[in-house]
């Protein structure tokens, strides 16, 4: 099961190994992480459709503007499609994806913000209400609504809502409930994570600069899989202004997915047959690890050490970096602290799976 996470060439399944390969892909991890501060807030990976466009020197995307057009409404997408299906097996593995962005919306009652999954060719349908989607009839949404719209169901002016195909939401969350107002012009952070061994859609909401909340605001269990099959979607984040002079904002985004290894999710055709094998699996694993005994404890232990002390150079290195990031661009929006916090998340969920399997 390491193969998934390391290269070919350093697999194995010895137990002092692991300690080692783990180290190497927490070493890629942090390779990623350092090197984000360099990095534009946004990169030439996206493309502006409707009045989205950069603002305050090019340091926010703003993706609605009253004042140019009335009804406004923006869309900056992903340049490069994804399946939530990987291609690139015989048995399709089912993709997961997170992403988090920073935005704001200002004190007017419009639509508000969504992100959104949609049709490799949705583009040439995009349409100037209700976050652009009245001409299309399949997509996932996740809003951020700052009006009610009796027609479609809405629960108040402030609530984050889940649409399959629809924009009367299959599930919606008080956005009130938490303290927060949509709303407001402050900056909010979200975080949209589906996990497709359980089929499940967690949203969260902070105040920008809170950490990640560990409750989701909103929970829902949703087969993208099934939904795209092996289409190819692109990714966006939306706003239109109704009749209001709303202006929707956005600051930072990070969209990333990974595949699932296929015993995660794998049903067995033959439970019995299953359960044996697994028993045997078991059995041998006892075996190799009483053989090993005390030198792997030994390594693994070692290991263990190292490991903390990179942990903590790399902590230290982080708030370094962080705080340099702050005086070195003055006047633009501060926005890394989220995207390092983005990158230590992943170092857990790399390294969970492996856990899982002892
Ligand atoms: C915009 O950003 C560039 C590069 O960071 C900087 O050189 C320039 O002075 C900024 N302009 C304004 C008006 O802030
Ligand atoms: C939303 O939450 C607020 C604060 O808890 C509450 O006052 C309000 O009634 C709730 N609205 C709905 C529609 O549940
Ligand atoms: C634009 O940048 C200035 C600093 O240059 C900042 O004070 C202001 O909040 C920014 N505006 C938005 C909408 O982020």
């Amino acid at each position: 099961m390491l193969q998934f996470y390391s290269p070919p060439s350093a697999s194995s399944s010895i137990h002092p190994f692991r300690s080692l390969v783990f180290l190497s892909s927490l070493l890629s991890a942090l390779h990623l992480s350092l090197s984000i501060p360099n990095k534009p807030h946004f990169g030439s990976n996206f493309v502006f459709i409707g009045d989205a466009k950069f603002t305050n020197n090019s340091s926010c995307i703003r993706l609605t503007d009253p004042r140019i057009s009335s009804p406004s409404s923006g869309l900056i997408v992903l340049k490069k499609p994804i399946r939530l299906l990987s291609p690139n097996s015989k048995s399709r593995k089912p993709v997961s994806f997170s992403t988090d962005f920073t935005f704001s919306i200002s004190p007017h009652n419009g639509d508000g913000l969504a992100f959104l999954v949609l049709p490799r060719n949705f583009q040439s349908k995009f349409s100037g209400e209700s976050f652009g989607v009245l001409k299309e009839s399949r997509f996932l949404g996740v809003e951020f609504d700052t009006l009610i719209d009796e027609n479609v169901g809405d629960v108040n002016a402030n609530h984050v809502g889940l649409d399959v195909g629809s924009l009367v939401s299959v599930k919606t969350s008080n956005v009130s409930s938490i303290g927060l107002v949509l709303n407001s012009g402050v900056k909010l952070h979200s975080w949209v994570d589906y996990d497709s061994s359980s089929k499940r859609i967690e949203v969260r909401l902070s105040k920008f600069g809170s950490p990640r909340p560990y409750n989701p605001l909103m929970v829902h269990q949703v087969d993208l899989g099934e939904m795209w099959r092996n289409e190819e979607v692109i990714v966006g984040l939306s706003s239109s202004t109704g009749n209001s002079m709303q202006t929707s904002s956005v600051y930072t985004w990070n969209f990333r997915t990974r595949d699932v290894p296929q015993w995660l999710h794998s049903q067995p055709l033959d439970p019995q047959a299953f359960s044996r094998e697994h028993s045997e699996e078991k059995l041998a694993q006892k075996r190799k690890i009483c053989a090993l005994g005390f030198i792997s404890g030994l390594v693994f232990l070692t290991g263990c050490g190292a490991l903390l002390a990179l942990v903590v150079l790399f902590l230290w290195a982080l708030f370094e970096n962080s705080s340099e990031t702050v005086l070195t661009i003055p006047g633009k929006c501060t926005v890394h602290s989220g995207d390092f916090r983005y990158e230590k998340i992943n170092v857990v969920v790399r390294d969970s799976p492996t856990d899982a399997k002892n």
